[in-house]
């Protein structure tokens, strides 16, 4: 089995090494056959705190490939545009990935699709194009999205400087292969944590946009994710609907290192209000490029 381990940041500093950043797919593949439905042992809760990921990000990731490959014809920076199309190719892999642990959770009798095609409406619906607008009017609502999903990136770039620097779920020996999915992931999230915020400072550099876009999402990401939570500890076939979500047990949890710390998740979405934020002023670019260079799974890819 692939053992992983969180990688200290390194000396470099993060700028220079995201100004000559290539963002590259890597074509990585996980075996889930020996996943454990409690992959956090003895950790239910925890578990379908982090399995939330896997219902949000297939559906999510399409979305973002979907209206970055829309906005390409708007660019006009050749540099941005190398970057938005390395930025497609790996939201593409992460949406597959997290997808084929959907399909293992279908194997072991938790049925995720129920709550999938509520986060499938609410991105092809809600979020999804209108026919019938005006060209204006149709650009406007793509720099619209654009600028949502700089927003979601914020955090999921949050989340991966977490996942990065995590060593509790090393601690609870959490399942190694998962770790390697996650921590892949992070790492990319903060390789590639400024393409959708310099492309939308592209589009518009005003800072009502962003301001507006933020308490769209950051609300709508969290509400997304406690009834993630919810209809997953109800669907788990193994606890018969008796562990039910609470506040005390999420502040145990996170004390033991095994999720983020909420205050700062909070913290976090509002440094991105800050007039002069920019993403590479979170998270280590040497530190995601070390752990990618450490990664089996990405290894692995390397080698193919
Ligand atoms: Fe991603
Ligand atoms: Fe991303």
């Amino acid at each position: 089995m692939p053992r992983t381990t969180p990688v200290p940041a390194l000396a470099a500093p993060a700028v220079r090494v995201h100004d000559s950043l290539v963002l590259e797919p890597r074509d990585v593949r996980f075996d889930w056959a020996r996943l454990p439905l409690h992959w956090v042992p003895d950790e239910p809760m925890a578990t379908h705190i982090l399995n939330v990921l896997h219902l949000l990000l297939p559906e999510g990731e399409r979305w973002f490939v979907k209206v970055f490959k829309e906005a390409l014809p708007l660019i006009r920076d050749e540099q941005l545009r190398e970057e938005v199309l390395g930025f497609i190719g790996q939201e593409a892999i992460h949406a597959e990935a997290h997808q084929e642990v959907l399909d293992h959770l279908l194997g072991q009798g938790l049925d995720p699709r129920p709550y999938v095609r509520q986060v499938a409406w609410v991105f092809q619906r809600v979020l999804g194009d209108r026919p019938g607008l005006s060209p204006a009017r149709q650009r406007e609502a793509l720099i619209e999205r654009v600028a949502a999903i700089a927003a979601v990136e914020h955090f999921t770039a949050f989340l991966g400087n977490w996942i990065l620097n995590s060593p509790g779920l090393d601690r609870a020996k959490a399942d190694p292969t998962m770790l390697d999915l996650l921590r892949w992931h992070g790492a990319e999230e903060v390789e590639h944590r400024s393409v959708a915020f310099d492309l939308l400072v592209h589009l518009d550099p005003g800072y009502a946009r962003r301001v507006r876009t933020m308490a769209m999402a950051g609300p709508l990401l969290a509400h997304l994710w406690v009834r993630g939570v919810r209809f997953l500890l109800a669907a788990d076939p193994t606890l018969d609907g008796r562990l039910r979500p609470s506040w005390r047990e999420a502040y145990r949890i996170t004390k033991r290192g095994l999720l983020p710390d909420p205050v700062k998740s909070i913290r976090s979405g509002l440094r991105y209000l800050k007039p002069g934020y920019h993403p590479t002023q979170e998270g280590s670019s040497s530190q995601a490029l070390g752990y990618l260079a450490t990664s089996p799974a990405a290894r692995a890819a390397a080698g193919r």
